[in-house]
């Protein structure tokens, strides 16, 4: 089953490395989430509903339906929707690739941080197009791990960056996604296609980026994935420490750290 492969796990510290992740990233990922009055929007893959505050809140006047594999997630957003008093998102569990829906149910669909995962994204897209009204639109947001780089330069560090991105690709998945939504929204049919970069640039002016970001963002998930890589050997526990030390690094005062986002818009003709 999928959440099986779900690289990052479920764990505590990965619900909160995604809130973190959320929140830090509003700004730069979501300024432009805005959807019509009264359209019913599908958040695909909403994990324990990270993005889902921020997408309802955003969109007081649309109603959103948030689906996710793992029932232990859908329980956790539950709750939190719950407790920030939201009343425009149901949530429920369900899998992408075989939606309860029926053909053209919602006037716009956003997926975010969920096609990395999958072994057929393609699949995936298909599948969301088909529950989409014609003239809706698909929003995916994606990272792309290719385009790390920081200052001070590290080996070390891309080292331990690698194993993220060898560990997805075991599980089928692709950390260098973001690169690939034009032809992934192209190979589904999708026409008027943009795809937004949205590069996160980080030095010591930026403290928020460097905490939440640098720090509670990136680092906290390629460490998050140390114990598995070395078991695996894909690497060794010594230069995996050197590695998360010099991400740390890059978060010091005269550290410099750059992450791109891709977010690709598409509609059903
Ligand atoms: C990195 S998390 C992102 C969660 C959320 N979108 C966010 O940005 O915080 C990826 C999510 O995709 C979900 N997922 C993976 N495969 C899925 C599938 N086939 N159907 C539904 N959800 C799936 C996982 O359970 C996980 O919650």
């Amino acid at each position: 089953m999928e959440s099986t492969k779900y690289v990052h796990g479920y764990s505590e510290r990965e619900a909160l490395r995604l809130n973190d992740q959320a929140a830090t990233l509003d700004d730069i990922i979501h300024n432009d989430s805005r959807f019509s009055k009264e359209s019913l929007v599908l958040e695909a893959g909403c994990g324990v509903g990270a993005q889902t505050k921020i997408l309802a809140t955003k969109n007081p006047d649309s109603n959103f339906i948030s689906v996710d594999l793992s029932d232990d997630s859908i329980r956790e957003a539950k709750g939190m929707i719950k407790s920030l008093g939201i009343n425009n998102v149901e949530l429920m569990q369900a899998d992408i690739y075989n939606l309860p829906f029926n053909d053209e149910t919602f006037d716009s669909v956003i997926i975010c941080f969920v096609l990395e995962h999958l072994h057929n994204p393609t699949q995936a897209l298909n599948e969301l197009k088909r529950v989409l009204k014609k003239g809706g639109t698909i929003v995916a947001i994606e990272g792309d791990h290719g385009s790390t780089f920081f200052h001070p330069d590290s080996k070390y560090a891309y080292s331990a960056i690698n194993c993220q991105i060898q560990l997805q690709k075991q599980n089928g998945g692709n950390s260098n996604i973001g690169r690939e939504l034009y032809p992934l929204f192209k190979s589904v049919e999708l026409t008027d296609i943009s795809v937004s970069p949205r590069m996160v640039y980080v030095d010591a002016s930026r403290p928020q980026l460097v905490e939440g970001f640098i720090k509670n963002t990136f680092t906290a998930m390629i460490e998050g994935i140390g114990e598995k890589a070395i078991k695996q050997g894909l690497v060794d526990n010594s230069t995996f420490e050197k590695g998360i030390k010099d991400l740390y690094r890059t978060a010091e005062s005269d550290g410099v750290f750059s992450y791109t986002f891709f977010k690709g818009f598409g509609t059903k003709n």
